[in-house]
């Protein structure tokens, strides 16, 4: 049974990482500092897998941290999701979104090295591409960032690649999430963002259970059907599945990977916002307001990749991405509190 470290593996995609993990047979053990994240979360994963969790709390900047996971524990791959996410405050404290993204991953890469574990799955961004030139995005399409976390992802593939040109035995699987939505069908983990939400589906999710009461829809002008914003949503679930795919292959492959996670389909706000009135039976109200800086119009995958080289694919709809993000968010007003 191949042992897997998961980093980040309390928030929000690694929780329902973790359960597909187990149910494939994956042996796992979670590493979080719960910075953005509660126990509470991994105690409703247990329940769903009918079992206990090796859980341990620390920092991946931490090497002492680290050496204690990897010194009792014969880890084989790691899944990297531990990092900070939110676009708005990177801006304001670039310094602490390069020391836990960048700085955070080349201190794991050198404990796993020590421990002679090669082998890394890394939660890239479709931030990565910037401003794309068109649409749908392939994995050779041309990288920028836009803000300081956008560079981070796009500093740590670098290093990662880096990383395999210095040494070869390394496993390195890039996976570019597109945007994660949804949640596991029992209702029982989701997304928990602290205070007001940034992204736009628990913003709606929560507009829905009347925490908030209206959504802001950050410009109705862009070149798109409706005039705003198209996103490639995809089910975490699925995105959850895509991480099972890459583990499964990961020996096999003989170069750095590269792999955009996404369903191939773009969804307008206001498209969202008719799905999750429908979904829930409740009305979402709305207001336009001016563009947020540093958005795009566009944004969806070619995933036809993934499927190739991982024999993976998006299943699940946009009316099962508000169906479960609603029982969710219904069953859980206030998140994990
Ligand atoms: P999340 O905040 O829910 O999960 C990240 C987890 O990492 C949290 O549990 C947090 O406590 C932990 N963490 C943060 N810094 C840490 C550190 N220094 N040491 C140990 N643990 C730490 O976010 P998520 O949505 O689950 O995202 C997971 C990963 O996927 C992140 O790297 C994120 O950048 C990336 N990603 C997310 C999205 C998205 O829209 N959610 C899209 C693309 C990529
Ligand atoms: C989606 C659409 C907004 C909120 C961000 C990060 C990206 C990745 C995923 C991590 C846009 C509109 C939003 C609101 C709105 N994260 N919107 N009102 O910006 O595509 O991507 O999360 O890697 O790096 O940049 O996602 O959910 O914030 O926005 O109208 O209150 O919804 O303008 O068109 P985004 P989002």
């Amino acid at each position: 049974m191949m042992k897997v470290l998961v980093t980040g593996g309390a928030g929000y995609i690694g929780s329902h990482t973790a359960v597909l993990l187990i149910e494939a047979g994956y042996d796992i053990i979670i590493f979080d500092n719960f910075c953005n994240a509660s126990l509470e979360s991994i105690k409703r994963v247990e329940k769903i897998v009918a079992q206990k969790i090796t859980t341990i709390e620390g920092d991946v900047r931490n090497r002492d941290d680290l050496h204690t996971v990897f010194n009792k524990h014969k880890i084989d791959a790691v899944i990297h999701f531990a990092g900070l996410k939110a676009v708005g405050e990177s801006v304001e404290q670039p310094l602490k979104y390069y020391d836990n993204n960048v700085n955070g991953t080349a201190v794991l890469c050198e404990v796993m090295a020590e421990h002679g574990c090669r082998s890394i799955v890394f939660s890239s961004s479709a931030t990565v591409y910037g401003d794309p030139h068109s649409t749908p995005i392939d994995e050779n399409f041309p990288l920028s960032a836009t803000n300081p976390y956008g560079r981070s992802k796009l500093f740590v593939e670098e290093i990662l690649r880096d990383l395999y040109i210095s040494d070869n035995r390394w496993k390195v699987i890039l996976l570019r999430y597109f945007n994660p939505v949804g949640a596991h069908a029992s209702g029982t983990i989701g997304e928990d963002p602290n205070g007001i939400p940034n992204n736009l589906m628990p913003f709606i999710a929560q507009t829905a259970v009347g925490k908030r009461d209206y959504l802001s829809i950050f410009g109705d002008d862009y070149e798109t059907h409706d005039g705003t914003g198209v996103r490639d949503y995809i089910h975490v679930m699925n995105l959850a599945d895509g991480h099972v795919k890459a583990l499964d292959k990961i020996e096999n492959f003989k170069e750095v990977m590269t792999i955009n996670l996404g369903t191939g389909k773009g969804y307008s706000v206001l498209d969202m916002v008719k799905a999750f009135e429908k979904a829930s039976g409740k009305k979402v109200p709305y207001q336009i307001a001016p563009r947020r800086s540093g958005d795009i119009a566009k944004c969806f995958a070619d995933p036809s990749y993934a499927k190739k080289v991982l024999g993976w694919e998006a299943k699940k709809n946009i009316e099962e991405m508000c169906v479960d993000s609603w029982r969710w968010q219904s069953n859980n007003p206030d998140g994990y509190n």
